[in-house]
């Protein structure tokens, strides 16, 4: 299963990062308390494109630089997302993962693991339904749903975690109305969410306690199974009475002539109905955390909301929920003067590339004049985040519905953030607020 690489086999001291920053870049906890963000800082200046070597772990190379990072996103070609694991996963986790699914290194297959050909004829079963023409469509009905969420921080009446309360349900309402999923099915689809990307975060995960590698593959195996089971039951409803909604699209897709197999719906309704609510929740919470800590930013927004976009493109930066995807090498290649090899295991660093001191000035500081703000949360190339113009639109139209509302705004105790190397944010931010 290990696949030695030229630059695994030919050890050189320079190339090689210190070993105590790759430890935190593999462990989910560094990413909760800043220990990556300090690593990221450290990297980009001294060693930006290093190569990592951890026991446990297939060597990688570590992309630090917004430049590297965008290069690398836009060659679907050269770095693949399907032949390695995309997601960051030991070794045994991967061997274990191969022995699930008879040799693929993925427990599921969504967009995100597949290459061409078959990555854009997936993409285009539903990427009109993410176009800005058509979320632009939308927007009536998120404005709604938007408005509900800012009742029910009303009815805080001033104290309220701003997660509990606002930011997780709001996304989830949004996107499981878009895909067709019953209200009363939203906690169920939360918490498998949780379950998947906060796997090794204690508060989150299905199994209590420390799980070997063997058994963290199969809790994972059993949450998709568990997505699978539930969006089975939805696209055979689908197939014999269709709803205006992506559920239809996904269970009657054809692909090459044929039906789309189980395996991959399976794999589309749960890349949708993940990625679609938990980076925008921990975004959109974020965005309140930056007004809590700024006030001047509150009133700059209070006094001209057509800055509010910009506001928003700034609290994407800021947050970068996405920690990090994986891309192999499918030839020998060069970047940034190091020889990268076919097979060559790559990580890109999306919160580093949104601090590189090359592209933003003042990087560490929340600012609205970003313009343009090239922000890189969302990737790019023929991955790039789907749901990019729906997570900003959705963000903009709360803080529009919000913000009159609010006078004054402050923490009130400590946040917690999730811990993943995959995707992770707040998940409690308290707050006190004070109604205009
Ligand atoms: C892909 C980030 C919101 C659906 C991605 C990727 C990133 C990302 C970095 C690229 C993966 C890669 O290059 O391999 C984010 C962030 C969000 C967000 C930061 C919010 C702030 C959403 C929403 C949806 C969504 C609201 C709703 C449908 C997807 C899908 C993909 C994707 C389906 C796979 C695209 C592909 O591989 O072709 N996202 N995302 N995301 N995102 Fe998002």
């Amino acid at each position: 299963m290990t696949q030695q690489t030229t630059a695994a086999t030919s050890p050189a001291l320079e190339i090689d990062i210190p070993e105590n920053l790759a430890r935190a870049l593999v462990t989910p906890r560094s990413y909760a308390n800043g220990e990556t963000t300090d690593a990221h800082r450290w990297l980009r200046a001294n060693n930006p494109l290093g190569f990592a070597r951890l026991e446990g772990f297939d060597p990688f190379w570590v992309v630090t630089k917004h430049e590297d990072l965008s290069a690398i996103s836009r060659n679907n070609k050269l770095f693949l997302s399907g032949e390695k694991p995309t997601t960051l996963t030991d070794r045994a986790t991967d061997e274990r993962a191969r022995e699930i699914t008879g040799g693929s290194p993925h427990l599921v297959r969504s967009l995100v693991q597949m290459d061409a050909p078959d990555h854009p004829k997936y993409r285009a079963l539903t990427q009109g339904w993410f176009m800005p023409q058509n979320v632009k469509k939308l927007e009536a009905a998120i404005r709604g749903i938007a408005r509900k969420n800012v009742q029910k921080f009303l009815d805080t009446n001033g104290t309220c975690d701003f997660v509990k309360d606002v930011a997780l349900g709001y996304p989830l309402h949004v996107i499981m109305s878009i895909l067709g999923v019953p209200e009363q099915d939203e906690p169920r689809m939360l918490k498998l969410t949780q379950e998947l990307f906060g796997a090794r975060d204690p508060e989150q995960t299905r199994v209590m306690g420390e799980m070997t590698p063997q058994q963290l593959a199969m809790m994972l195996k059993m949450v998709l199974d568990d997505f699978a089971t539930y969006f089975g039951a939805i696209s055979e409803a689908r197939r014999k009475e269709p709803k205006d909604d992506l559920a239809r699209v996904i269970a009657n897709a054809i692909v090459d002539g044929e039906p789309i197999s189980d395996r991959e719906a399976a794999g589309y309704y749960t890349i949708v109905a993940t990625a679609g609510h938990d980076t925008t929740s921990t975004t959109t919470a974020t965005a309140m955390a930056a007004l809590a800590d700024n006030p001047e930013l509150l009133r700059t927004l209070k006094a001209d909301p057509s800055k509010i976009g910009a506001f928003i493109d700034e609290a994407i930066r800021w947050a970068a929920p996405v920690k990090t995807f994986m891309r192999s090498a499918s030839e020998d290649t060069e970047l940034r003067g190091r020889k990268i090899a076919k097979g060559d295991w790559l990580m890109l660093c999306y919160e580093s590339a949104n601090r590189d001191e090359d592209v933003f000035e003042t990087p560490y500081e929340f600012r609205l004049d970003r313009t343009p703000n090239r922000q890189i949360s969302f990737g790019g190339g023929g991955h790039v985040c789907l749901g990019q113009h729906l997570a900003r639109m959705e963000m903009r139209i709360l803080y529009e519905e919000l913000l009159p509302y609010v006078a004054s705004v402050r923490r009130n105790g400590e946040q917690r953030i999730s811990e993943s190397t995959f995707v992770c944010g707040l998940k409690t931010l308290p707050i006190v607020w004070e109604r205009d």
